[in-house]
């Protein structure tokens, strides 16, 4: 007997197919049987009529990767529907911790918990297995993290035997179950790195097809360059390229992913090359002041020297500290921030194209942080593609769940088909939508109902039920992982 039937839903299997309407069976953590149950019982029975039954959301973009042991829960993410997490982005990884500095953002926030300093990938992923959060998450090696890792100034070019010693640090990270590198070429401590350096990094992992995602050198005016040359990282080390959170930036550059996307399709022809979206146009990092210009309007989320100001407008804190924004920016950092600086059009532009996968780059730690942490998965669902139309129901759930695993590799998870993991949510196709906003950025989504994670439920009636089901992933338990 199965543990649990779930009854006359609407089930959307996360391959693209058109819905079905079936029943799905679980037993312990897998999907045991889909289609029509009506003769079999089970220990639980779930009515699902009127409502979706999906795979769980594969973030692939996140910073969560000290948010799954401070806050278990996961709330922000599971309140979506999301099951599975990918972190370690933008270059920044917690492990492994080396040696942090004061300088070693964002390492330097982080050094109030000892046992959250895991010096290798290994000690990060048992650490997940010790004390296991609600969420699945396979980790990113971060490209910045490794260079903290292995320099005494990190603004500067690696040296050749810094380089070995990356290398080192990446394939031992590799070995013991992270799935591959991320860059921020964007950041300061990776800015003086040249192309050759992170080429040279990422080449260790070829081997066992470890993926390498990216935040690009510059997502503004030479955002074209920028996309050349992560393209080319991934030729040269023979590792699939994934575009983090795509965007043209900048007043001056709206309309420039009109060309962004042809060059992307471009590589897609010659190199496996893959991005992530997030669907909102503002974005959000730390407090930039030569960012400032290019923007509408700018709110701080976080600021080290002036706690008050949080989900405040810089322009008008600008005007009451008697500054240009730009020095009011530089008097609050270090610090976070929103930026509005991207086209509504660029980004229903970037979503709609079809090989595009949805990750919310949320940034859990943020006192305001931006609504993309709350929101991503039903605003996709519910705005875009039920209110504007944007994509089908099907195609919006393809691109956050069997589109991603096949691209990460994530066996038997990211659908709805006996013998997959039991990760799924049944959501309303008609109420779903975001409810974090910019100005009350951590409501929960609404049509939301429940959530599972390896066959237990971690969310259920608008709340997290404690359970604690979720797994590592491994690069050795993948597709990839050769
Ligand atoms: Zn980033
Ligand atoms: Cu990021």
């Amino acid at each position: 007997m199965p543990d649990l039937i779930i009854r006359n839903g609407t089930v959307i299997d996360g391959a693209g197919g058109a819905r079905v309407r079936a029943d799905v069976a679980v037993t312990a953590d897998r999907i045991t049987d889909v289609g029509d149950l009506g003769g079999a019982t089970a220990t639980a029975e779930i009515d699902a009529a009127d409502q979706v039954v999906a795979p769980g959301f594969i973030d692939v973009h996140t910073h969560d990767d000290r948010y799954l042991f401070t806050n278990p829960d996961m709330a922000p993410k599971a309140s979506q529907g999301v099951t599975s997490v990918v972190v370690g982005n933008c270059g920044f990884s917690l492990a492994p911790w080396k040696n942090a500095g004061e300088e070693q953002f964002p390492m330097s926030l982080w050094r109030d918990r000892e046992d959250l300093m895991f010096p290798t990938a290994g000690d990060y992923l048992e650490g997940l297995e010790r004390t296991p959060p609600a969420l699945n998450a396979a980790m990113l090696v971060g490209h910045s993290s490794l260079r903290y890792g292995a320099m005494d100034d990190v603004h500067r070019p690696a040296t050749d035997s810094e380089i070995a010693a990356m290398q080192d640090s990446l394939r031992d990270c590799i070995d013991q179950g992270a799935i591959g590198m991320s860059s921020g070429l964007f950041y300061p401590p990776a800015q003086a790195a040249k192309t050759e350096e992170v080429a040279a990094v990422a080449e260790v992992m070829a081997a066992r097809d470890g993926i390498y995602t990216a935040h690009i050198r510059d997502e503004a005016e030479h955002v074209m360059e920028a996309l050349e040359e992560v393209a080319q990282i991934g030729r040269a080390a023979g590792v699939q390229v994934v575009v983090s959170h795509h965007k043209a930036a900048g007043l001056q550059n709206f309309g420039k992913t009109k060309e962004t996307l042809p060059l992307i399709e471009k590589f897609q022809s010659q190199q496996r090359l893959t991005l992530d979206v997030y669907p909102y146009h503002a974005s959000s990092t730390m407090i930039l002041p030569h960012l400032v210009s290019r923007c509408r309007k700018v709110l701080i989320t976080w600021s080290e020297p002036r706690p008050d100001v949080r989900g405040r407008d810089l322009a008008e804190l600008a005007a009451e500290m008697e500054m240009t924004a730009e020095e009011a920016a530089k008097a609050l950092s270090p610090g976070g921030a929103i930026y509005f600086q991207l086209d509504e059009e660029d980004v229903q532009r970037v979503l709609s194209y079809p090989g595009a996968m949805i990750g919310s780059d949320g940034i859990p730690d943020d006192l305001h942080p931006h609504p993309r942490l709350w929101g991503t998965f039903p605003r996709v669902l519910g705005h875009y593609a039920r209110d504007l139309g944007l994509m089908t129901l099907e195609a919006a759930v393809h691109r956050m769940t069997g589109l991603p695993a096949a691209q990460f590799g994530f066996t038997d998870r990211g659908a709805i088909r006996t013998g997959a993991y039991a990760d799924m949510v049944i959501f309303n196709p008609k109420t779903v939508l975001d409810g974090a906003t910019f100005d009350e950025p951590t409501t929960p989504a609404i049509g939301i109902d429940s959530v599972f994670v390896n066959g237990l439920a971690v969310w259920q009636q608008g709340k997290a039920t404690g359970e604690r089901p979720g797994r590592p992933i491994r690069l050795g338990d993948t597709s990839r992982g050769r």
